[in-house]
């Protein structure tokens, strides 16, 4: 079973968008492993976008990130990386097909709700960055 790292953006959290998207992972079948709400200190959120700290964007989307609160979650699932990054659509939500978070959500790449990790790989570090081991729920020991 994978699990992987979701974030719903200030922007997402203050258009009331959280119940929506919860209730569309909900609905796939992925189990929410864990969540909080919480407004991100800058180390954690340089941290998070560490592969993007030259970029031109990145003090504006350091800015964005933190200024409100975000909604961290842990999804877990068959292929639930993939499967939440095609929910998720493509970064720019101008392009995002309909049907997807981005595409049904959003229009500007700056302000696009969402954040999935891109690989297992990330899933693994983005979680380390935000989850204590002992916060992520173990439904093995349940199910
Ligand atoms: P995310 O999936 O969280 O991963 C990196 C983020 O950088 C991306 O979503 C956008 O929020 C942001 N981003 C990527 N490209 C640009 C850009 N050209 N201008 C502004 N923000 C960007």
């Amino acid at each position: 079973m994978e699990r992987t790292f979701v974030m719903i953006k200030p922007d997402g959290v203050q258009r009331g968008l959280i119940g929506e998207i919860v209730s569309r992972f909900e609905a796939k079948g992925l189990k929410l492993a864990a969540a909080r709400l919480e407004v991100l200190p800058e180390d954690r959120v340089v941290e998070q976008y560490r592969e993007h700290m030259e970029k031109l964007f990145f003090p504006g989307l350091a800015a964005y990130i933190m200024s409100g609160p975000c909604f961290l979650m842990a999804w877990e699932g068959k292929d639930a990386v993939a499967v939440v990054r095609r929910m998720v659509g493509a970064t720019n939500p101008a392009e995002a097909a309909p049907g997807s978070i981005r595409g049904d959500f959003g229009l500007d790449i700056g302000r696009n709700v969402i954040h999935a990790s891109d690989s297992p790989e990330s899933a693994v570090r983005e979680l380390g960055i935000h989850f204590a081991p002992g916060e992520l729920v173990d439904y093995s020991r349940i199910d």
